[in-house]
């Protein structure tokens, strides 16, 4: 009789464990399928993004943000928001001299330089592109 309850323990713990990791299985399925819905529904709302990212600028928009503390430049026909890089520039207060303007020149001189800016400062310059400019 010992032996028999003892069986029927074990049967049933095993059964347990069974339907355990089935359980688990079939949510972690679930999670999968709904992961790659949202992927889909990500991919079919992405032209709505990239329609947004090309939006162009104007020359006349970007002379209305001449300022040092309202700072949009040209360089390279693309238009980049500098507001908040101004203060931190190596080059000092020169490069607010652009604010609203070309900078194309400038940017590839470093001022009278004569010197291109460095691969650094081009990488740096990406994080402030707002749009490209309309031609
Ligand atoms: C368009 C007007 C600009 C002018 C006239 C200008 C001028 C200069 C000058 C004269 C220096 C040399 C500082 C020194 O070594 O003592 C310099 C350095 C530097 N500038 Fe500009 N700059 C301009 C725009 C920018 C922009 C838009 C960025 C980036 C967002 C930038 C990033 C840097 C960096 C990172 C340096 C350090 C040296 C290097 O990495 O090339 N500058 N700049």
């Amino acid at each position: 009789m010992k032996n028999i309850s003892k069986e029927l323990f074990f049967g049933v713990l095993i059964i347990l464990i069974i339907a355990g990791i089935i359980f688990y299985q079939s949510k972690n399925d679930q999670k999968i399928t709904q992961k790659s819905a949202s992927n889909k529904q990500e991919s079919t709302i992405s032209p709505a993004i990239s329609s947004e990212e090309s939006k162009k600028i104007s020359v006349e928009e970007v002379k209305k943000h001449s300022k040092k503390e309202d700072c949009y430049m040209i360089i390279e026909n693309k238009v980049y928001d500098l507001t908040s890089y101004i203060d931190s520039h190596p080059g000092g207060l020169i490069i607010a001299r652009f604010c609203g303007k070309d900078g194309t020149g400038a940017f590839n001189a470093r001022g009278k330089e004569k010197e291109p800016h460095s691969p650094k400062a081009r990488e740096l310059l990406k994080k402030y592109y707002l749009a490209d400019l309309e031609k």
